[in-house]
């Protein structure tokens, strides 16, 4: 078997509802766009999901596509920006995921998107998402570009230079709830808060995890 490139394990808030949703009973094919080097889509392939990936970031594609020879599912991997390679996707997927992504994107792009995750996720699929607060430590650091929108101008979180858009909790459930619009009894929105080390200096997370089934 092939080293594993990249991070291995997926994100702790997707394994705890993959498996409180019991998404490991099931089998169906789901959609991660940014989804680095494949350690979430793992998690489903692992469980007999079909998987296919999106990204921006080519080495990150070439690594998944040689991470998933592993696997005995189906395996799609694309590099682009969503609205490049759209018509390459499916039609229908069981599950779509955003962890840990839109936070990079503008707002036009996570419109776009989420109109786009409206019309492929089937109903009672999942949808799932991570996304940065306004509290966290890197809002209000660098140059302000828009509302709550930063380019960061520090290289501590090794993020320097890119534009990072924070949403409120209630912003995000917005904008969910007008895109993609979820059932309300199926809703759950999470705060996660945590520090961590990076390059000797204690840094504050704060995100919003939103997740329900497409009504
Ligand atoms: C912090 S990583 C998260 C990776 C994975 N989703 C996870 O939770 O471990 C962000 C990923 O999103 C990708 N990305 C950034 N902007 C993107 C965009 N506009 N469209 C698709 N992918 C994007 C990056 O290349 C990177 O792989």
């Amino acid at each position: 078997m092939k080293k594993w490139q990249g991070l291995i394990y997926p994100d702790i808030n997707l394994i705890r509802f993959f498996y409180k949703n019991r998404l490991h009973t099931e089998k169906g094919n789901v959609l991660e766009i940014g989804c680095g080097h494949g350690n979430n889509l793992r998690l489903f392939a692992e469980n007999g999901w079909n998987v296919t990936g999106t990204d921006i970031c080519s080495n990150s594609i070439a690594a998944a596509k040689s991470n998933f020879e592993q696997f005995d599912v189906n395996s799609l991997f694309i590099e682009g920006l969503l609205a490049e390679i759209s018509t390459k996707l499916e039609n229908k997927y069981d599950s779509v995921i955003l962890p840990n992504v839109i936070n990079y994107m503008s707002i036009k792009e996570i419109k776009d998107t989420f109109d786009f995750v409206s019309k492929v996720l089937k109903k009672d699929g999942f949808f799932f998402l991570i996304t940065r607060h306004t509290s966290d430590f890197r809002c209000g650091f660098g140059d302000q570009i828009g509302k709550n929108q930063w380019k960061l101008n520090s290289d501590t979180t090794g993020e320097k230079g890119t534009s990072q858009l924070f949403f409120e909790e209630w912003e995000i459930k917005d904008l969910v709830q007008k895109h993609i619009k979820l059932k309300e009894e199926s809703l759950i929105i999470l705060r996660r808060t945590f520090d961590e080390i990076q390059k000797e200096m204690k840094i504050f997370n704060a995100d919003t995890i939103i997740y329900g089934k497409k009504l």
